[in-house]
């Protein structure tokens, strides 16, 4: 069920995205630390780290300043919590969304900060394959309707060795009593409605996906909150919050030919 409206473009009028995601069709405050976007704000201390990080490991840039002038595309960008961090480390970024105010929001921040992000009101579709050395794309999978469509369109354009970095809610009880009943009935830290559990993605099935675009999981990692002061750590938990870094290894159609057609499969 479509709630919330779908992204559409400013100069067609076309829907060009498939989501039902509440953050698409509603105006927010993006930069008010603790307001709407609290929990982004608090995701994005640990966030970065973690991307410098795992860049630098399997990139093998430099340790202090593993994304400086890397080519970084962020996929649903929102307000531009994270493409604002990521231009501040020296990367070179580009954020789309689908929702004009969150686009508008995200140019009217860089106004400010001066690190010349690109911000562009676009599917993932209409990027260039192969262009970017590294593609995010957090807290958004768990919104798209056709996740296996969306999830193959970002990883494509990701260049030979590059990353791509995944973050999400698992589907687990957990998730269901935390993330869903607590987070929008009880704690009313998100409007109602913001998710759906259904769409909440496993582990597993990320990699799945990812291995048959090509890329290997190199690594995978909980985000856990401590109850008292709510901040948040990575972990080893990972029944709610997780994020994922996959490395390209081969384009996806050498992934299809390695595959035994259905013919060798009967052999
Ligand atoms: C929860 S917000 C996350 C924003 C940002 N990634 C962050 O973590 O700070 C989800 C964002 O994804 C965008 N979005 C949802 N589906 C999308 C799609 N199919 N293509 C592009 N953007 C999408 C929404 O407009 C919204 O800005």
């Amino acid at each position: 069920m479509k709630r919330h409206g779908q992204g559409t473009d400013l100069s067609s009028g076309q829907r060009f995205v498939d989501t039902d995601d509440f953050f698409v069709g509603t105006k927010l405050d993006w930069w008010d630390r603790n307001g709407p976007m609290k929990k982004l704000h608090a995701l994005n201390e640990i966030r970065l780290p973690y991307i410098e990080v795992e860049t630098s490991r399997w990139m093998g840039t430099s340790s202090e300043n593993s994304l400086k002038s890397l080519t970084v595309l962020d996929v649903g960008c929102g307000g531009g919590l994270l493409s604002d961090r990521l231009g501040e480390a020296g990367a070179i970024v580009t954020g789309i969304d689908a929702s004009p105010d969150n686009i508008r929001a995200a140019k009217l921040r860089d106004d400010q900060r001066g690190f010349g992000i690109n911000y562009l009101l676009q599917g993932v579709d209409q990027m260039e394959n192969g262009a970017f050395d590294v593609v995010v794309c957090m807290e958004v999978v768990e919104h798209v309707d056709n996740l296996d469509q969306f999830l193959a369109s970002c990883v494509s354009k990701v260049s030979q060795n590059g990353l791509v970095f995944l973050a999400t809610i698992n589907r687990t009880f957990w998730s269901l009593l935390a993330h869903k009943f607590a987070a929008e009935y009880i704690l009313r830290w998100l409007p109602r409605g913001t998710h759906s559990w259904k769409k909440f993605v496993t582990p597993s099935e990320l990699k799945n996906i990812l291995r048959r675009n090509g890329f290997e999981t190199c690594g995978v990692q909980g985000v856990s909150a401590n109850p008292l002061s709510g901040s948040l750590f990575l972990s080893n938990q990972l029944s709610g919050n997780y994020m994922m870094v996959a490395r390209k290894v081969r384009d996806r159609f050498e992934f299809e030919a390695q595959q035994p057609s259905d013919v060798e499969r009967l052999k």
